[in-house]
């Protein structure tokens, strides 16, 4: 890519946790940043007003990613606020209550699917659209943010959000071939026990110091950690990596 160009990266569910972690990095690499969240404003303008303290440019842009008039519009709203993106970071996810799949109803699995598969393929599709050389694009890269849950199933907490991160993979390799001759790059994190509100989410906000023990390094990690690897495949030093993955995990 051009270095004069200027660097554009839509991350979304960037309000909080490893999203925040990751805008505020790719700021500080000289990114303008579209920082999306869901519903939480006031936390994406917190990271907004940091970024722009520090000199950098980004907006916030609500828009829930499971629908699709919302993620155009998203993407519409960072063409004419900051430029076309050159970077999307596929990072909004969420997880139920802990449960076993046989107490699971259609409502919840439909709700997981519908964030961290379709709306990550939704997000794509409009970051192809606009970073293809085969569409008078400049190129780009793509970061899928999956989860060591992908491989291991996460039994008795979660199978359907470790099913939805399985699916992330799939389509990192898949779409990582099918735009190779258009100048993208599609890569994917595979985040372990990271410190964030999302555990909140399952009805176990201190889940990471219950199961820290599983992992070699006897810690859970930081989303300013995830954020690093993100980064760099994000970057032109990773100019050669596509369909890859990095375990962010502490050696799990
Ligand atoms: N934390 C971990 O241990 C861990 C491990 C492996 C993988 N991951 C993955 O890392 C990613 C980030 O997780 P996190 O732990 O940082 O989560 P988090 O702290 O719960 O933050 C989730 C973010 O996603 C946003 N979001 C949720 N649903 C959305 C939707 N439909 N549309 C747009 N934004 C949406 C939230 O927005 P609001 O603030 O507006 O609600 C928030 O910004 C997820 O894909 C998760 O699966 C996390």
């Amino acid at each position: 890519m051009n270095p004069e160009s200027p660097r554009v990266v839509l991350i979304t569910g960037a309000s909080r946790g490893i999203g925040a972690a990751t805008a505020k990095l790719a700021a500080q690499r000289g990114y303008a940043v579209c920082v999306n969240y869901r519903q939480n404003e006031a936390a994406a303008r917190k990271v907004v007003d940091e970024i722009v303290a520090a000199g950098g440019r980004a907006v916030a842009v609500g828009a829930d990613i499971s629908i699709e008039a919302e993620v155009v519009r998203l993407f519409r709203t960072c063409d004419q606020a900051l430029g076309r993106v050159s970077a999307l970071v596929n990072n909004a996810g969420i997880l139920e209550t802990q449960m076993r799949v046989e107490q699971m109803d259609a409502d919840r699995i439909r709700r997981v699917l519908a964030t961290n598969v379709i709306g990550s393929f939704l997000c794509a599709r409009e970051a192809v659209r606009r970073m293809s050389t085969k569409h008078g694009g400049a190129g780009g890269a793509i970061v899928n943010v999956s989860s060591g849950a992908a491989k291991v199933g996460s039994p008795g907490e979660y199978v359907d959000y470790a099913a939805s991160k399985g699916a992330i993979d799939t389509f990192t390799i898949g779409l990582a071939k099918e735009v190779a001759l258009d100048g993208i790059r599609v890569n994917a994190v595979r985040a372990g026990f990271i410190y964030t509100e999302l555990h909140a989410s399952g009805g176990e906000p201190n889940r990471v110091e219950r199961v820290k023990e599983l992992v070699p390094m006897k810690r859970g990690g930081y989303p300013e950690e995830v954020a690093s690897a993100i980064l760099w495949l994000l970057s032109d030093e990773a100019s050669y990596t596509s369909g890859s993955f990095i375990d962010v995990a502490g050696g799990k």
